[in-house]
């Protein structure tokens, strides 16, 4: 499965994941928000028809966030990358293909960390999707912080991948 970056002769019409909210993003809004330099969306595309999507914007978190340990040697706020968005098409859902731009959007991470200082990978998990995160090692905010946020620290990418 390969990953590219949205472009505008991509069939975001025919996408159907069964959140409305996530197939109205990808029709009308995530092009301009990569336009605009806000977000990127990444798909997973058999030619023109999208089989998934992640889209992944840079977004700052306060230490005070972070596991005890996470927090040494770390200025008050930091530095993340945001998974704003994930969804696969309905008729591709069971295949791997949001493991797959999960995967894509850690190595991300651990290079974005590289390059300019990344703490880890934060979603918004919507709450039936929680589990599904957690099985890649996210953990939620401690409660009442950052409602539905959950963060995958860049030391949990690296043992992972
Ligand atoms: C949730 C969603 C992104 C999963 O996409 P997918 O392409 O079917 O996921 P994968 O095929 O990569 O599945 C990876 C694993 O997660 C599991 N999984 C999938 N959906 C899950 C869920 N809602 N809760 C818990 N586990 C889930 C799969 O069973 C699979 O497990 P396995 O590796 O043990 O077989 C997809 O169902 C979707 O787009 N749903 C609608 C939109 C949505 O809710 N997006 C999330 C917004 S935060």
């Amino acid at each position: 499965m390969t990953i590219r970056k949205l472009e505008p002769t991509d069939d975001r019409e025919a996408f159907f994941s069964g959140s409305e909210e996530l197939d109205e993003f990808l029709k009308t809004r995530a092009l301009a928000h990569q336009r605009s330099g806000s977000s990127v969306t990444y798909i997973v595309a058999e030619g023109t028809q999208i089989l998934g999507y992640a889209t992944i914007s840079t977004t700052t978190l306060s230490r005070d966030l972070l596991a005890r340990r996470e927090q040494r040697n770390r200025p008050a706020d930091v530095p993340a990358l945001l998974l704003g968005r994930l969804a696969s098409s309905m008729s591709h859902q069971g295949i791997g293909v949001a493991s797959r731009l999960l995967r894509f959007a850690m190595e991300l991470t651990l290079d974005q960390e590289d390059r300019v200082g990344c703490v880890g990978l934060v979603v918004d998990a919507k709450d039936d999707v929680t589990d599904f995160y957690k099985k890649f090692g996210f953990t939620p905010f401690p409660t009442g912080t950052l409602n539905q946020k959950m963060l995958l620290p860049c030391s949990t990418i690296r043992s992972a991948l």
